[in-house]
């Protein structure tokens, strides 16, 4: 299940999200930040939901029952719930562009001469109104179909293949976009941080951007925890998966950012940002048409890969209250559907319905990245650090090993689960929200 939960922590989150919300919240800050986010909180956080997941044996909605003193955490389960679903909604829609994506590709991009032409490519397409909602329609099906015939085996063979494969093609592009004539602007843009762009919506963010990334906070890892062998390296196993997401989401930031100042494009453009710039990318590759395809196709996988882990949190909660499989299934399927049209509808005719300033495709995300998943990661946190016992946490985190290395290591994210990933993240959100 190790290869399952990195292919869950990486997907689009690394390299749709993470480049948009670091153009949007200017580059090199946001990147600082995110890191020490993801090794201050996010470690220690994966941590206490494997630790959850794999002591219970149990799915969401009974992992916390399954602990003394445990049972009135339970509520952290409904808000996975929530969070699994409502990010269903958004993730779906911008996973069928990827598939509409890799039409184009094998199409050769038709009618696309430069940035410009990708841009009014990418707003015709999105908002057409039933064209998204379409392939939308076509990722669901496949979900559909693989989580009707149960996910484990399927699920881990294709994670085995998937990740090496988007490492070597994202390694490949990463040389193209070192090789453009901007390219010295785009990592400038990256990984130099002006510290004083941080504002709390930056941290708010980059909060958001962490949890989301690593598939945490919602309890998908508690679920695929309880899958688990009881000598799986939890601390191990935690590390590998932040480092692995974490190297993926920087790649898509080198290949995206060069492309972005070369061929002159808005590094805010926003969620479409990916989908105009890369195209432009493979086209100034030779070969690019193969590339392009490969890659929208290994993007599409990743995505699905992610899909299934939140389909299953969220269908594993429901069978876990007595529903049968195909049933907990179709009832997900439904809620996401119906909100995956909402959100694919809000970039053509329902632009302009708004909550809160939102349309419902950015409520979708910031409400459950930006809040739910965090304040899951601070509940979690919370009940690993104070109301499990200390000879539990112990006995999952460090095993038999009496090395002095990995006791401090296990020392160090009990306090974090303590102290520093509470405050820390109780913190960002009083000043991320207020
Ligand atoms: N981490 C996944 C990605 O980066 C998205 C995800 C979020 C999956 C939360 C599961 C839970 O694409």
């Amino acid at each position: 299940m190790i290869a399952a939960t990195v292919g869950s922590a990486v997907g689009l989150g690394n390299i749709w999200r993470f480049p948009y919300e670091a153009g949007v919240h200017g580059g090199g800050a946001f990147l600082i930040v995110n890191i020490i986010f993801v090794l201050l909180l996010g470690i220690p956080v994966i941590c206490a939901e494997f630790l959850i997941g794999r002591h219970s044996g149990a799915d969401v909605c009974n992992a916390f029952s399954r602990f003394k003193r445990g049972r009135s955490w339970r509520f952290i389960g409904w808000m996975g719930l929530c969070a699994s679903i409502l990010i269903l909604g958004f993730y779906s829609v911008v996973a069928g562009w990827t598939v509409y994506y890799i039409i184009q590709s094998i199409q050769g991009f038709e009618h696309v001469h430069n940035a410009d032409d990708l841009h009014n490519m990418f707003v015709q397409f999105s908002s057409n109104g039933w064209m998204p909602l379409l392939w939308t329609v076509v990722f669901l099906a496949i979900n559909f179909l693989v989580l009707i015939r149960g996910v484990e085996k399927g699920i881990e063979k294709m994670s085995n293949i998937l990740l090496p494969a988007l490492f070597v093609i994202l390694i490949a592009f990463t040389v193209n976009s070192l090789l453009l004539p901007e390219a010295g602007s785009g990592l400038e843009f990256l990984f130099k941080p002006d510290f004083s762009a941080i504002t709390p919506s930056v941290l708010l963010g980059a909060l958001g951007q962490a949890f989301f990334s690593l598939s945490l906070g919602l309890g998908c890892l508690i679920t695929y925890a309880s899958y688990f062998k009881p000598e799986t390296p939890l601390v191990k196993t935690a590390s590998i998966s932040a480092l692995l997401d974490t190297m993926v989401a920087i790649l898509a930031g080198m290949i995206i950012f060069p492309a972005v100042f070369t061929f002159g494009q808005e590094p805010a453009a926003g969620p479409q940002l990916v989908f105009e710039v890369l195209p432009s990318i493979f086209m100034n590759m030779p070969g690019g048409m193969i590339w392009s395809i490969l890659f929208f196709v290994l993007l599409f996988v990743a995505s699905l890969t992610s899909t299934i882990s939140l389909f299953e949190t969220a269908t594993a909660f429901l069978i876990g209250r007595g529903i049968k499989r195909f049933k907990a299934v179709c009832i997900t399927m439904a809620v996401v559907l119906c909100l995956g049209v909402v959100c694919s509808l809000s970039f053509g005719p329902l632009a302009d319905a708004t909550i809160f300033g939102f349309n419902f495709f950015d409520f979708s995300d910031y409400v459950s990245s930006n809040i739910l998943l965090p304040l899951g990661g601070m509940c979690s946190s919370i009940f690993v650090g104070w109301i499990v016992e200390r000879k539990v946490v112990n006995a999952e985190l460090l095993g038999t090993s009496t090395s002095t290395f990995k006791l401090a290591v296990v020392k160090a994210i009990i306090f974090s689960l303590r102290y520093i990933a509470p405050t820390g993240i109780g913190l960002v959100f009083v000043f991320g929200l207020l």
